[in-house]
């Protein structure tokens, strides 16, 4: 017997990303027949997988110079490395982010400073005045969390007032844009991710990239070049390396050209599938903005998204409304998390569970932001009907709760 409709139970997995492209399947058992996996493994003029990879990935970004690297994580810790930060560096970043973040500026030996958020979700300017004038921080590793991107004019105006660096964390704003102008192009680098859940698929994998010739040649020896940087194309001249060589520790995390391989492909793709993120994302948002007692962010119209995941707030449920909403929907199928539980659970974790940070002020702005706030991923495996099945199972346990009250 068929459920009724206000019972309806959604039934897809939330972690489920599309297959890798036959494309790249085929690229990926190249490489494997051959045996050549590891970069640097070349025949006599060959060029590897994973500089073209970096080449493309530059070129699409717009930049002269790209990294490929084995995470996300390491690309930022590589990056704040290059950009200077040694032990004890102040390091600035919103506290609304994930563990590989702060996680990345400790490995770089940093001090994360954590800046307030505001009810967008993105970065508050003036808690990022007032933290970077009380700790003289001169970096900034601004992660565009879940694809909300700040008022980009705004950030870079600080930054260069006050001579702090910009490195952007794009793990969720590959593709994405402001004022026409791509995320990952506003600071001295950015980092991207590929892995799973991200825009393109290699399991685990990121890019580090900058326009500053030294920042790059300082990343491509810290991530392991063996001194056969020339095998790189995205990357600075010889000169530039002679510069650096000597003085940059050697800290594998190169990517292969089994992930380079199966990459490529998808990179050809991206533009694609962010057209289709931003499909399923427009009938979310338009579905759930109808649905009473849920807000979603403002939006800036500068903004160009990537909406492979969504955010909305209930601002007006009670904490033990909010968790029996929160088990509601879970025994409905729909899996959304939350960053403002006290105990860290899978992929979320509030910012003062990271209790390896120097002691931090507390954030209440950014508490009580998170403690009201739902995430979900919307994986393209999703259709636009699945879309609307989340939003009348979203809008049916919330009404269910009202009429319990009563
Ligand atoms: C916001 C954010 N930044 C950075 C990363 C780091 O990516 P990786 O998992 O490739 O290290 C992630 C990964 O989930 C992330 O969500």
């Amino acid at each position: 017997m068929s459920q009724p409709e206000d019972k309806a139970v959604f039934t897809k997995p939330f972690t489920q990303q599309e297959p890798i492209p036959e494309e790249a399947i085929a690229k990926a058992v190249e490489v494997m027949r051959h045996g050549r996996l590891h970069r640097y493994n070349t025949l006599e003029g060959e060029v590897a997988e994973a500089a073209l990879l970096e080449d493309e990935f530059a070129t699409y970004l717009g930049v002269p110079y790209c990294l490929a690297c084995a995470s996300g994580g390491y690309a930022m810790h590589v990056a704040l490395r290059s950009a200077g930060v040694e032990q004890g560096t102040p390091v600035l970043t919103n506290a609304y982010t994930l563990s590989p973040v702060p996680g990345a500026i400790d490995n770089a030996g940093g001090h994360a400073v954590l800046v307030e958020i505001t009810d967008r979700y993105t970065i508050d300017f003036v808690d990022l005045e007032r933290k970077a004038e009380a700790s003289g921080a001169k970096f900034l590793l601004l992660s565009h969390m879940r694809g909300h991107i700040a008022d980009m004019d705004a950030i870079v105006e600080i930054c260069q007032r006050r001579g702090i660096a910009l490195i952007e964390d794009c793990a969720h704003t590959m593709g994405a844009r402001w004022k026409g102008r791509k995320s990952g192009t506003f600071g001295i680098a950015a980092c991207f991710s590929t892995q799973t859940y991200k825009h393109m698929n290699s399991g685990e994998g990121g890019f580090l990239t900058t326009t500053d010739p030294e920042l790059m040649a300082r990343a491509v020896m810290f991530s392991g070049s063996y001194m056969l940087y020339d095998r790189h194309v995205a990357a600075p001249d010889k000169d530039v390396f002679l510069e650096v060589r000597l003085d940059t520790p050697n800290y594998s995390g190169r990517m292969d050209n089994l992930r380079a391989a199966i990459l490529r492909p998808q990179l050809r793709m991206l533009d694609e599938k962010c057209r289709r993120w931003n499909e399923l994302y427009r009938t979310l948002d338009e579905g759930l903005r109808r649905v009473p007692g849920v807000t979603l962010p403002l939006r800036s119209p500068d903004e160009d998204y990537v909406g492979s995941s969504i955010q909305f707030s209930l601002n007006a449920l009670s904490e033990a409304q909010f968790h029996s909403f929160l088990a509601g929907c879970a025994e409905r199928g729909v899996d959304l998390k939350w960053f403002g539980a006290a105990e860290p659970k899978g992929f979320t974790s509030r910012y003062d569970s990271w209790r390896y940070l120097p002691p931090q002020q507390d954030l209440p702005q950014t508490r009580q932001v998170l403690s009201r706030l739902c995430d979900m991923r919307v994986p393209l495996t999703f259709d636009e009907e699945d879309c609307r099945q989340i939003v009348k199972v979203i809008a049916s346990v919330l009404k269910a709760m009202e009429f319990e009250r009563v």
